[in-house]
């Protein structure tokens, strides 16, 4: 074990629009179901910026990171599927992997790591998400590690694809599911940030006939395109209009949401939580379905009006009846995607990498976030490596 003293690199968050790299604390097992991990690629996140923005209630002091990958460094006594030197990657979410809703698959829903709230991750995001320190930083402790940890091949084959397992590929397409989606089905997707990107990919793995993306950032609708999809641009025009003018009047048989509360008017600044949700209403089908991967908050700090500060979002719901849409919304349950899409990559038939814009040393993450926050010089995906 560790002499308490020892110190290593992390990125903490000091105030809105501010992180840096300070020297803290390294962490410790502090349970016999715990190991440490060196990290050796961690990512930042388009969740990361709600904290960064100061949209959420974390700390000034919060270690940032939650995707991250890495070798075992430390084994608790009580852990019996892990040693010393094997390569893992860890679901952003922490579950205990016993209590009713991991049982049952939906681990962003573990009941027990954070007790008065479903669901905690690596990152001490605010209140609600638990004790847990991030990675981006020299060393991570993963609880429940035999649950927590998927053991990767050995070596650095697939750095960059293994990497997205901790969230983005599977929270991707765990959006495509939640819309209900069958393959041969048309499929909208609004946002091509990192996540919008992997449900795109997911849907075209899956088999989609047809997969429109709604963005306005020009690298990311290259990369839409780049992967075969049909880039939408809502900076030139109503995207619903746009997809609708596209297939001739039909709708879309499934949306997905991969924005969340911080959508933006085609100004491309002003704020309009409601914006994606009231679009995918218009543009699926009659009895198709939603799947809402974007995050939305039951209080907002920064909310430009009292009702969204309080996380209620006016939408259509009269209109989602009449069509008899359904709506699937929430974390995503890492662990149950996470082993399949680690095979996908493993045999060649996925490289979800496609997404990665820039690796850099942690050193470069305060620049990196400010970057990635305003969505310039074809930030996308960054990965830090410490
Ligand atoms: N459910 C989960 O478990 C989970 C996991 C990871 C991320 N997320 C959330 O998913 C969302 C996307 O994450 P990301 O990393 O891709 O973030 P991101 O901020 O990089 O991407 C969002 C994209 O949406 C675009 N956008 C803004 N307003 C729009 C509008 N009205 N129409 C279409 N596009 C619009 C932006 O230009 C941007 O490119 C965030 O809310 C993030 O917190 C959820
Ligand atoms: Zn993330
Ligand atoms: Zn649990």
């Amino acid at each position: 074990m560790s002499a308490p003293e020892a110190t290593m690199k992390a990125v903490v968050y000091d105030k809105p629009f501010e992180v840096a790299i300070r020297q803290v604390e390294k962490p410790l097992i502090q349970h016999p179901d715990d190991i440490i991990v060196r990290v050796t690629t961690t990512c930042i996140c388009g969740s990361d910026l709600h904290m960064y923005e100061g949209r959420t209630s974390a700390e000034p002091g919060t270690i940032f990171g939650h995707e991250n990958l890495g070798i075992v460094d430390q084994v608790g006594s009580g852990v019996t599927l892990l040693k010393r030197g094997d390569r893992v990657v860890m679901p952003f979410n922490v579950a205990c992997g016993r209590c009713m809703n991991c049982e049952e698959g939906k681990s962003a829903f573990c009941t027990y790591v954070n007790p008065g709230f479903v669901s905690a991750a690596s990152r001490k995001r605010y209140a609600a998400m638990g004790p847990y320190s991030g990675g981006q930083a020299e060393y991570l402790r993963v609880p429940f590690a035999d649950f927590n940890a998927l053991i990767l091949p050995s070596g650095t084959d697939h750095e960059e694809d293994f990497v997205l397992l901790a969230d983005i590929f599977p929270t991707g397409w765990q959006g495509v599911d939640l819309s209900g989606f069958r393959p041969g089905e048309s499929i909208a997707i609004f946002g091509a940030g990192p996540v919008g990107l992997m449900s795109a990919y997911s849907a075209v793995l899956r088999g989609a006939s047809e997969v429109y993306v709604v963005d306005r950032v020009y690298e990311r609708l290259n990369k839409v395109k780049e992967i075969g999809c049909i880039p939408i641009d809502f900076s030139k025009a109503n995207a619903v209009d746009q997809i609708l003018q596209l297939r001739g009047g039909k709708e879309v048989d499934r949306g997905v949401d991969a924005v969340g509360y911080q959508a933006k008017k085609g100004d491309g600044k002003t704020e309009q939580p409601n914006a994606v949700l009231e679009a995918l209403i218009q543009v699926v089908r009659p009895t198709g379905g939603i799947g809402v991967p974007g995050v939305y908050v039951p209080s907002d700090p920064g909310a430009a009006d009292p009702a969204a500060a309080k996380g209620y979002i006016y939408f259509p719901f009269g209109k989602l009846f009449e069509k008899g849409l359904t709506l699937g919304a929430g974390q995503c349950n890492v662990k149950l995607y996470n082993r399949y899409l680690r095979d996908l990559i493993i045999s060649g038939r996925a490289k979800p990498s496609f997404v990665v814009s820039h690796n850099l040393p942690l050193s470069e993450a305060p620049g990196a976030y400010e970057k990635f926050d305003k969505r310039v010089d074809g930030y996308t995906k960054v990965l830090l490596h410490p």
